[in-house]
């Protein structure tokens, strides 16, 4: 059977309260319009048309997918005229058409293939998904006869007392025969908002004797319509808890179900550990027996086979190999790579650099644009400094080094296979293999200098003692 998939995205979303058009607002990391294009891919139809309106620009380029055609609706002038702006894109389909909303992210698309089979088998002009809301008001309700068969759509604001009292509602989700699009031509402006309604094709379509149906199937997590912040938060929390349950599904223990957040790109191998307030965001890649403590973030990040990440380290756009330590209190800039068994303690701060294997930074460093080889040791308070104020430079680290503690490694700068640098080292010049740096001034001692200075300091304070009492006596 031949498909075509509208999704409507072109209205203001004004309950908002944003700049932001409303279908870029992000569930679970992903703009709400992106998990809806998701959807229809799986339906493997043809044409996916997005109509958009007045922030197409913004619309088109975060989406960036050359799969999409766009329909542009000038002014929301309501559902059924976005997808009136959809026809001329249209314009040689045969077939069924399946209509999504923009602002609808947790749809999934087995619940539509569904709906499809039903609107098909039963050889409908138009069908209609529909679900049972908790709270319906902020829908269409469906309205049906004594027998059961479907009547119209009413929206909150045209309802009588008797039709708010339904809790059936539109999904927003509607499969239309290609020969029935020109119902559309009959749809009047709803009076109460100065709209063209999508709903009234139900009405247009008895009207004409053409077969209709709603189809109550699926949950309400999986329909929501997002208008307001405190939706898109429900929304977030709905999909939340569906992503971590299928992580828990697949072997990860989570300490706290509810303090962990995840992007829906994310991935966690079997028998890792998540513990609470921990956040997975962007294409964040977990391996097996990786144990991450409270309070990280990692983002668009992987992170190899039995790591710990240990408390309140920040983790973005690296990479982190096996059985590799860090934290707690890291902050591990983009660009970096950790190599296996390496391991990197607290307040440690690193940026474009590369670790070697088994190579440790335990304490207090910066290491940035930096290459270090395999089994460096690095000291506590080590800094690279690879920035004079116009350009960055590379610190070269080969392995085997030792780099005492408080060392400065002004950038370029390369140590050589095997080197030591003395603790409290400003390095300004390359260091070859195996050979010692040492650049602090020599130790200077001065036998009894302490006791000599607290006679000095007793003889002052004496002096000063006597002077008071001599202006006292005045
Ligand atoms: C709509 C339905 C309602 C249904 C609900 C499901 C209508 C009149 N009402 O209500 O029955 O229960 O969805 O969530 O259709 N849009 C445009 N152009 C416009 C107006 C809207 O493209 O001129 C797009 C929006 O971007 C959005 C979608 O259509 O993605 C739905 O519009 P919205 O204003 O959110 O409709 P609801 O009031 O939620
Ligand atoms: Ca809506």
């Amino acid at each position: 059977m031949n498909t075509a998939c509208v999704i409507l995205a072109a209205g203001l979303g004004k309950r908002m309260n944003s700049n932001l058009p409303k279908v870029l607002h992000k569930v679970c990391g992903i703009p709400m319009i992106q998990s809806v294009i998701e959807t229809a891919r799986q339906l493997k139809g043809g044409k996916i048309v997005v109509v958009t309106g007045k922030h197409d620009d913004l619309i088109k380029k975060a989406l960036a997918s050359p799969d999409i055609s766009y329909a542009l609706q000038k002014e929301p002038k309501g559902t059924a005229h976005a997808l009136m702006c959809a026809r001329q894109e249209l314009r040689n389909f045969q077939g069924t058409l399946i209509v999504l909303n923009g602002d609808a992210p947790l749809l999934r698309a087995e619940t539509i293939k569904k709906f499809l089979k039903m609107h098909l088998k039963n050889k409908n002009a138009v069908s209609v998904l529909s679900f049972n809301a908790e709270n319906p008001d902020d829908y269409g309700r469906i309205v049906r006869d004594a027998s059961g068969h479907i009547l119209s759509i009413v929206e909150q604001k045209d309802a009588d007392a008797m039709q708010k009292k339904i809790n059936e509602v539109n999904s927003g989700v509607y499969a239309i025969n290609h020969n029935s699009l020109s119902l559309l031509d009959k749809i009047k402006i709803n009076k109460n908002k100065g709209e063209y309604y999508l709903t009234d094709i139900v009405a247009a379509a008895l009207e004409n004797e053409l077969k209709t149906s709603a189809y109550c199937i699926g949950a309400e997590d999986e329909f929501m319509g997002v208008n307001t912040r405190e939706e898109l938060y429900r929304a977030s929390m709905f999909m939340k808890k569906k992503l971590i349950e299928k992580w828990a599904d697949k072997g990860v223990t989570f300490l706290d179900m509810d303090s962990v957040f995840m992007h829906a790109g994310v991935t966690i191998g079997k028998d890792s550990t998540v513990y609470p307030n921990v956040y997975l965001e962007g294409r964040t890649k977990i391996g097996r027996g990786t144990t991450i403590y409270p309070n990280v973030r990692i983002q668009d990040s992987e992170i190899g086979n039995n790591v710990v990440i240990k408390d309140s380290t920040v983790i973005e756009g690296s990479t982190i190999k096996n059985r590799a330590t860090v934290g707690p209190f890291a902050r591990i800039r983009p660009g970096s790579e950790i190599g296996a068994e390496a391991r990197i303690g607290n307040f440690v701060e690193l940026k474009k650099a590369v670790i070697g294997n088994a190579s440790k930074a335990s304490h207090l460093s910066y290491l940035g644009d930096t290459r270090i080889g395999q089994g460096v040791n690095i000291g506590a308070g080590t800094i690279t400094c690879n920035y004079d104020g116009k350009k960055k430079s590379m610190t070269v680290i080969e392995e085997g080094v030792f780099i005492g503690s408080d060392s400065q490694l002004v950038a370029p700068v390369t140590i050589g296979r095997g080197a030591f640098i003395g603790a409290g080292s400003t390095i300004t010049k390359n260091v070859p293999p195996f050979a010692l740096a040492v650049s602090r001034v020599e130790q200077k001692t001065i036998k009894g200098w302490a006791k000599k200075r607290q006679a000095i300091i007793n003889t002052e304070t004496k002096d000063k003692g006597k002077g008071k009492k001599g202006s006292h006596a005045k």
